[in-house]
């Protein structure tokens, strides 16, 4: 069963048809056709590019799957792995890949590379999951639970994807609200790890982090915060390949351009790889026209990916959104701009036009040095 709640996405995507319907469309996916993909200009460097995908959109939207094979190599479920999703009940014949399967037939149909997000995250938790490690008296049983859902999902696709996002979003502010840190310390991440590697020792594991790009105190802390986590990990021998730098960006702050840059310095010296995972950017502050409201995301787009792909160990990147026709903050009506004017946090437009934010992501590929 589908436990996510799309109704939002859902009306939004009613609106945008209807408006879409009555100024006909063009059918074509963007303005120039045969110009060169984000996925194929990363290929030249050694690198890939792709973004976030979902059942519902892939079903409904020929025009989205298009997009996604003009410029993607790789694909990510944006919901369907997660634990309330691949088990929403708590007897274990309730385990359901039904929605991540069929993202994975789409990704086998088309030759595409496929992401795994995300094992073991504070959010995305079913109620009887919360309720049952809750309830946990000894840390032995509650470790085991923890194990048993890793290793439960990981089995199920092993050698189907080439990254795992094994621990989501461990660094944070209130470190207390994360059921796992709770019953079983930081050894919460170390066990995840070690599930991952033994159940799919091909895949590339993943910390996977929010909110350390701008120049931000409160993301300042956790740019500290995530190098210490990264060296007691390391020091304990635990499987962590490579760091995901979500980057969920916003325009009316800057890329902190310094602090960035030796936060990424460390993370290459300690020997782990990075992705960037989940770039987009969130304009609900930004006043202006919508060129200007474009052109500011675009800029932060393209100080971050500058920075992050002169680095050799970042291996490519994905939009957590590829048009601004189905974004995650249009899911949340504190994330709506106040002039009733829709978010614009795509690379792609509505009418899936290329914007600013395109080309940012297409130069800085350019520009990558060849790995
Ligand atoms: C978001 C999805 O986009 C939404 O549809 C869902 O309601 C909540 O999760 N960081 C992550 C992603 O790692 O899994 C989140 O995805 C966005 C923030």
């Amino acid at each position: 069963m589908d436990t996510l709640d799309y109704s939002g996405r859902r009306c939004f995507l009613k609106t945008v048809g209807a408006v879409g319907a009555a100024v006909a469309l063009p059918n074509s996916v963007d303005a120039a056709p045969d110009e060169i993909g984000l996925h194929a200009r990363a290929l030249k460097k050694g690198m890939f590019f792709g973004c976030s995908v979902s059942v519902p959109v892939l079903r409904a939207d020929p025009r989205f799957r298009a997009a996604v094979l003009k410029d993607c190599g790789i694909v990510v479920p944006e919901n369907e792995l997660k634990w309330s999703r691949v088990q929403p009940a708590p007897d274990r014949s309730a385990l359901n890949f039904t929605f991540a399967d069929y993202i994975y037939k789409f990704v086998q149909q088309n030759g595409l590379q496929l992401r795994g997000h995300t094992l073991v995250w504070s959010s995305g938790v079913p109620a009887w999951a919360q309720r049952q490690m809750g309830d946990m008296k000894s840390a032995t049983a509650a470790a085991g639970f923890l194990q048993m859902h890793v290793a439960d999902v990981v089995r199920a696709w092993r050698g189907r994807v080439v990254h795992w996002d094994v621990v989501n979003e461990p660094v944070a502010e209130d470190a207390k609200s994360s059921i796992w840190l709770d019953k079983l310390g930081e050894a919460y991440i170390d066990m995840a790890f070690q599930v991952a590697r033994e159940n799919d020792p091909g895949a590339l594991l993943v910390l996977n982090q929010n909110l350390v790009e701008m120049d931000d105190s409160y993301q300042g802390s956790l740019r500290k915060k995530l190098l210490l986590l990264l060296e007691r990990l390391l020091k304990r021998g635990v499987p962590v390949d490579a760091v995901g730098i979500e980057a969920h960006l916003s325009s009316d702050l800057k890329v902190a351009v310094k602090e960035y840059t030796s936060l990424l310095r460390e993370i290459e010296r300690m020997g782990l790889k990075v992705i960037v995972t989940e770039l987009d950017v969130w304009d609900g502050r930004m006043s202006g026209s919508v060129a200007e409201r474009d052109k500011a995301a675009a800029q932060v787009v393209k100080d971050l990916l500058d920075i992050s792909f002169s680095f050799k160990n970042c291996l490519g990147a994905l939009a957590w959104t590829l048009t601004d026709l189905y974004s995650w903050y249009h899911e949340t009506p504190k994330k709506w701009r106040q002039d009733g004017e829709i978010n614009r946090p795509g690379l792609l437009d509505s009418n899936y036009s290329r914007k600013a934010m395109w080309n940012a992501v297409a130069s800085a590929f350019d520009a990558a040095p060849v790995r």
